[in-house]
């Protein structure tokens, strides 16, 4: 090593069966030994046990000083037998395969000495190149995203609290509890460029002590470096709820807007007192960006089906204004964006940025109520095959249509609407169009 230089340096290992990568168990003190073993263990579909296994191992330790380099890289081959693991839990039995591996240990054989102040770093890394994207909770969202990170050779893990496979990836199991000190497991979670965050985070806290625990335990680097200049992308999905009150008011109480305009953009007020916001503004002064989703829809979730939920009652349709709305697809397009984008565009756009996102659209909820009209009468005994009929809530928009409303035709005019979200800013700064919209 360079005299006078501090250095620090880090190793790890990626170990690829097929095409899955796998995350292995390190013991972190068997890192040194001229033969390195640790034991990587798998959840297989169904009934796909495979007595031998092709193991792709590739091994890295780096340097990490004024000048990043790698120092050593191996990348080992080998079939392996496998064991096979059965795990028993409240809803059944899942199988498991685990394989042992052993290779000769480069660090062992090379000149390369670390220093004592250094090991500590070592031992935290259990991979070293690093992944695009870690999704710290892959449930709908991903269902969208994982498929795009797989189409642009976007490299990714992602999170379950079960570990159940998502769209066909399997995933790592993890629950993060912002009242546990323990950082273990927030510490085994692999080392990825940006991180997304799908599960909300309430008050003050946990956006911290989880931007904390997961760069303390993942940057590289003189042990020096403090938490908050991390050197990850830390991205928060969160709702434009923060713009409402209960019951639907836009905040400021009064309108906003000195012109009396409805629009609300991203940089419009909103309710600082709401648990989601009070979390999403402190991951932003740790120089996170959070991603404020307008309503969720696609593949399983159809806004149709939420008529019969929010729109029980005349008066409830008489409350029902503007909807705005976003596809899955869109939700993942946005995040590959930010994934992808080049450091001087996140330093720009996303480090410390709250965006708004919509589809372009605003919705009106009469408009959609009168446009989802047709529903067909049981027939007979129940049977389907009766006459189609306007729905009750069409039938409530024309009641109060004709009761003096105001309203001469629909969609209701953006004013009468009240709360109207402007995204464009997004889209134009992030080069995006949505794709998807007019439900
Ligand atoms: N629904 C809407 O219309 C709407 C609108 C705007 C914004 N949003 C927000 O958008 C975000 C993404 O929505 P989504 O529908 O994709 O969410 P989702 O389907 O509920 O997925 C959340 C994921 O986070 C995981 N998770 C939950 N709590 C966790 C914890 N404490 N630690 C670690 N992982 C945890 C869940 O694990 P499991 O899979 O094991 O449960 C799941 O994978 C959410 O924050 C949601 O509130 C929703």
């Amino acid at each position: 090593m360079n005299a006078g230089v501090e250095h620090s340096c880090a190793a790890g290992f990626r170990i690829s069966i097929g095409s899955e990568t796998l995350i292995p168990t390190i013991n972190k003190n068997k890192l040194f030994p001229p033969l390195l073993q640790f034991e990587s263990r798998w959840q297989e579909p169904g009934e796909q046990l495979f007595p031998r296994v092709r193991v792709r191992l590739t091994f890295v330790v780096m340097s990490t000083g004024h000048n990043r380099r790698t120092l050593h890289r191996a990348t080992h081959r080998r079939e392996t037998s496998t064991k096979q693991l059965t795990s028993h839990t409240p809803a059944g039995t899942t199988a498991y395969q685990a394989a042992t591996i052993g290779v000769q240990n480069p660090l062992a054989h090379s000149s390369f000495s670390p220093s004592p102040k250094s090991l500590p770093t070592i031992a935290k890394f259990a991979m070293m190149e690093d992944l695009d994207l870690l999704i710290l909770g892959a449930g709908w969202t991903a269902t969208f995203l994982i498929p795009l990170l797989q189409q642009r050779n976007i490299s990714f893990e992602a999170t379950t609290t079960s570990g159940r496979p998502v769209a066909g990836r399997p995933t790592i199991p993890f629950k993060f509890d912002p009242t546990d000190p323990d950082h273990t497991a927030i510490a085994a979670l692999p080392r990825a460029r940006t991180l997304l965050i799908t599960f909300p985070l309430y008050g003050p806290g946990p956006s911290a002590a989880l931007h904390a625990a997961y760069t303390t335990t993942h940057q590289s680097g003189a042990p020096t470096t403090t938490p908050s200049r991390t050197p990850f992308r830390f991205i928060q999905l969160g709702s434009t709820g923060i713009w409402q009150r209960k019951g639907g008011q836009t905040l400021p109480l009064s309108n906003p807007n000195p012109d009396g305009s409805p629009w609300l953009t991203r940089h419009s007020p909103f309710d600082t007192a709401n648990p989601r916001a009070i979390a999403e503004d402190e991951l932003l002064r740790l120089g996170g960006c959070v991603l404020n989703l307008s309503g969720l829809w696609g593949g399983a979730r159809d806004p149709r089906a939420w008529v019969g939920r929010v729109a029980k009652t005349k008066d409830e349709v008489r409350a029902k204004k503007s909807l705005h709305l976003i596809h899955g697809v869109d939700v993942a397009r946005a995040v590959a964006a930010m994934v992808g984008c080049n450091g001087a565009t996140w330093e720009e756009h996303g480090e410390g940025q709250r965006w708004m996102l919509t589809d372009g659209f605003v919705y009106d909820w009469w408009a959609l109520l009168a446009g989802w009209a047709e529903v067909r009468q049981e027939g007979e005994e129940g049977v389907e095959g009766g006459e189609v009929v306007p729905s009750q809530q069409a039938r409530w928009v024309g009641e109060l249509m004709a009761e003096g409303e105001g309203v001469r035709g629909l969609p209701r005019q953006m004013e009468v609407l009240g709360r109207c979200y402007d995204s464009r800013e997004f889209w134009r700064v992030f080069g995006l169009v949505p794709l998807k919209a007019r439900v």
